[in-house]
């Protein structure tokens, strides 16, 4: 099973989710595809996410790709029944694994979720978290200004702190002892987050998935990293050489069927 795992975002987000992944299974190859050109998602409706990750999840499948990874939580809580009964291939989620994960991390019990307003107004994770505990205390707050931060590369702009800080003031007004980045562009902000409150624990559902996805990983002795972008690859591979080291020369131009919704 020498195949790759496909990971899709909206855009920049998944790429925490692929280095967590490709940090603890090195030997592992992937595919990445950032719908940039269509992002942000987190306004969109279920009817065009729908459309949307219809024609990534049939591209990634094209590719061979042995698991599949919703490197999107507004997927996740809008589409993720829909991708998991379009394709045989394991697919996986990031929801449950971070609401487990801040169940065992908690001392107080008091949990907040930052996200898009697609996966606030789902109310996914509150359904998840009082599924797996009842007496929780839970905060969800959507912040729809920090995913166009992470796109536009503005991350440590005075701008992005301000916004930041405005949740994270929300965050502890409420008392959670821990939150829950429920966007996988917001472990961009992780530095500035320790800042600002050190003791916050802090769930990056990009960890949370790694053991859930072990008993699917095989090595391969020639691991391999692809990337394919709706939008301009150019801008992309600047984003990639400033914050990972992953090379700039594959990363492909991917041209969307779809209108864009
Ligand atoms: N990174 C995605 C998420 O986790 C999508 C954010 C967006 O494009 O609005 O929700």
């Amino acid at each position: 099973m020498k195949r790759p795992i496909g990971i899709f975002d909206s855009g920049l987000g998944g790429l925490t989710v692929l280095y967590a992944l490709q940090k603890a299974y090195p030997e592992e190859s992937f595919i990445y595809m950032g719908d940039t050109k269509r992002a942000p998602w987190g306004s969109k409706s279920r009817e065009e996410l729908v459309l949307v990750t219809d024609e990534i999840v049939d591209f990634l499948t094209s590719k061979h790709i042995k698991s599949l990874v919703v490197a999107c939580n507004t997927s996740c809580s809008l589409v993720f029944d829909h991708i998991s009964k379009k394709t045989a291939i394991p697919t996986f989620g990031l929801i449950e694994p971070s609401c487990k994960d801040a169940i065992n991390k908690t001392l107080t019990n008091r949990i907040a979720v930052l996200g898009t307003t697609g996966t606030i107004s789902s109310k996914a994770y509150t359904k998840t978290l009082t599924s797996l505990h009842p007496s929780l205390d839970i905060l969800e707050l959507e912040c729809p200004e920090l995913v166009p931060f992470v796109e536009s590369n503005q991350i440590t702009s005075q701008k992005s702190i301000s916004k930041v800080t405005h949740y994270l003031d929300k965050v502890q007004n409420f008392g959670a002892d821990t939150l829950i980045l429920g966007c996988t562009h917001y472990p961009f902000f992780q530095p500035l987050i320790r800042s600002i409150h050190p003791n916050l624990t802090l769930v990056n559902p990009a960890n949370s998935i790694l053991s859930v996805m072990s008993p699917f990983m095989i090595s391969s002795s020639h691991p391999t990293i692809e990337f394919w972008v709706s939008g301009n690859p150019d801008s992309f591979s600047a984003f990639i050489s400033e914050h990972f080291n992953w090379p700039t020369s594959k990363v492909k131009q991917y041209q969307p069927t779809l209108a864009t919704p």
